[in-house]
Parts: structure tokens; sequence; C-alpha cells
């Protein structure tokens, strides 16, 4: 299935108490923000940031910036009317934590029907927990307003018992299950963030890896992580100049009526030309975005 077009290389936290993080956000180089009602905001600060984030979306002034709201967990004391004033202000997407089944996201998809959210907004599932995890095909083909999910690491390494260690070896089977599931259902999928945000080598590594793995992108918790992540996730201008090359010695070797060609040394097949298209689709994005966010 296709992938959304517009690229989610860095989606940056903030928390929805935090005005200035919120005004701040207007002038960062993230892809997407997730205006946050959950972890990062204080109890006492509960309904005072979902007033804070429901007024910053309805005034607007992100420019292509996809705005994504996080809602506390519909079992709490929170959930319900976080969900009721974000889909009155109607962000690009609603993003529900610790999802466990498809019921969780379909009950979403009611509530937002019911209080008149406008149609654009899309629901995206924090994939955090164990059971989250094993029932991830389930979720992803749960509602068609679904539209990605977002890796929750540190709850799921505190579920799993596991450590954080550089190469990720405890997450793998995790990270590695849900993007089958997004894939399957032509979802965007979205890596966990990276705690010591003032380890760049670390961060890196780490997106460097969540891109290999095939996550679009990477969750952020500091503006400056936000340069190398849209490096990283970005397609290289040796990327793109291969890609071309591809295409077009494809195209060439159809004209002659062959089904494959050879570029520096190795075979490309209809296969390729679509990774290659793809590729070369996705730089435009990011192209067109950067253009818009230096405007
Ligand atoms: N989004 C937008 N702006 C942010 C930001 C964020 N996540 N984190 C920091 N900033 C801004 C600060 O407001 C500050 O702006 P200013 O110069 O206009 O005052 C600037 O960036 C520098 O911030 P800095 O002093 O380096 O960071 P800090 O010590 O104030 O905050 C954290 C550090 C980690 C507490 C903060 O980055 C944060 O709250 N991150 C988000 C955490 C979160 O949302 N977690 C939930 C999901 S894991
Ligand atoms: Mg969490």
């Amino acid at each position: 299935m296709e992938q959304s077009a517009h690229p989610y290389r860095s989606v940056l936290y903030m928390p929805g108490s935090k005005e200035r993080a919120l005004e701040k956000a207007k002038t960062l180089a993230a892809d997407a923000l997730i205006l946050d009602l959950e972890d990062a905001v204080a109890p006492a600060e509960k309904p005072n940031a979902r007033e804070l984030v429901g007024a910053a979306v309805e005034k607007g002034g992100y420019g292509s910036r996809k705005l994504i709201v996080r809602v506390n967990g519909l079992e709490t004391e929170w959930g319900l009317a976080d969900l009721a004033r974000a889909s009155k202000a109607g962000p690009d997407a609603v993003l529900l934590p610790k999802v466990e089944s498809a019921a969780d996201i379909q009950r979403v998809a009611e509530l937002l029907a019911e209080h008149g959210a406008p149609e654009r907004t899309r629901i995206w599932a924090m994939m955090e927990t164990p059971r989250g995890v094993l029932k991830a095909a389930e979720i992803a083909a749960a509602h068609p307003r679904l539209e990605g999910f977002v890796m929750g690491t540190n709850d799921l390494v505190k579920d799993l018992g596991a450590a954080h260690t550089p190469e990720r070896t405890p997450l793998v089977a995790s990270l590695g299950w849900c993007l089958l599931a997004a894939r399957a259902e032509g979802l965007v999928c979205v890596d966990g963030v990276y705690n010591a945000f003032k380890d760049e080598d670390g961060l890196r590594a780490s997106c460097v890896q969540g891109r290999d793995m095939g996550f679009d992108g990477k969750t952020l918790i500091h503006p400056a992580q936000l340069a190398i992540t849209n490096e990283v996730f970005a397609p290289s201008a040796d990327d793109v100049a291969l890609a071309k090359e591809q295409v077009s010695a494809f195209e060439a070797a159809e004209a002659r009526g062959e089904g494959v060609a050879v570029v520096n040394g190795k075979i490309v097949e209809n296969l390729h030309v679509v990774t290659a298209r793809r590729l070369l689709a996705r730089a435009e994005a990011i192209a067109a975005l950067e253009a818009e966010t230096a405007a």
C-alpha cells in the first residue's frame, strides 16, 4: 500500500503545558509536532495544557508541520475531555497512548465522529506495551482513520524488563513486528526517542538503525536533535543520483525490449525501479517541505 506523501523524518514531542515551546515550535525544522497532554504534563497542569494545546491548534501558524495531539488514555480522568477538546480544535491527528487492541482505535474513531472532529483529523497509535505489540497486526487494520504508529520505546523497555543498550538488540523484535504490521496496512511508522539529547553520535547511530529498519523517522524530545534526524532520514544526494540512474537505465532497457538493466555492477529490475521512484518522490516531498519551512 502507498504510504503518506508527507515526510515524518522528525516528530518532536513538546509538553502541552509549555507555552514557550508551543510558540518556539513554529520556527523549528520538524516535520511533525506532538503536542503532549500525557506523560510530559504533570497532573495539576493537565486542564491548563488541554486548553493551551486546543488554542494553539486553533490559532495555527505551524505552516506545513503536521500537528499531532497526544491525549491521555481514555481510562484516565483526563482522556475523554482531551479528546473532546482536540476534536473541536481539529489537529492533523490525535495520538492515543498504550493502544492494546483494535477496539481502542475504534472507540477513538467513534468519539471523534461524535464530537464532530473534521474529516482530516486522523488517529495515531502509541505502540508501547507487550500486549499492544503482540496485537500490532490487528491494531494496524482497525480503522480507515488510523494513519500511523509511534514506537514508545521507553515504556517498552520498562515493561519488558529490558535494558537500554546502544544497539537496541532487546527492542529489535518489537520494533520489527510493529513495522511489519504498519507496512502491511500502509501506515506511517515512527521510531522511539533517544533519551540522551546531548549525545549526537548516539543519536545518529540510533537514527541510522531506525532508518535501515524501515522507519519513516524518529520521535524527538529536544530541538537539538532535529538537524541530525532530518539529515539521516532524508535520501542523500548520492542516493538520489543513483535512483535517477537506475530509473533511466531501466527505461532504456525497456525501450530495447529488455526487462533488466545493470547499474554499478548490480542488477536493476522492476522492483528496484519502484524503490528508486519512491525515493525520488520522497526527496521531492522533503525539498518542498523544506522550502516552505524556510520561507
Ligand atoms: N519542543 C520545543 N521546544 C523545546 C523543546 C521541545 N521538546 N525542548 C526544549 N525546547 C526549547 C526550550 O523552550 C528553550 O527555548 P528558549 O530558548 O526559547 O527558552 C530551548 O528549546 C532550549 O531548551 P533547553 O534549555 O536546552 O532545554 P530544557 O532544559 O528547557 O528542557 C527537556 C529539556 C528535556 C525537559 C525538554 O526538552 C522537554 O520537555 N522535552 C520534551 C519532553 C517530552 O515531551 N516528553 C514526552 C515524550 S518522551
Ligand atoms: Mg508512554
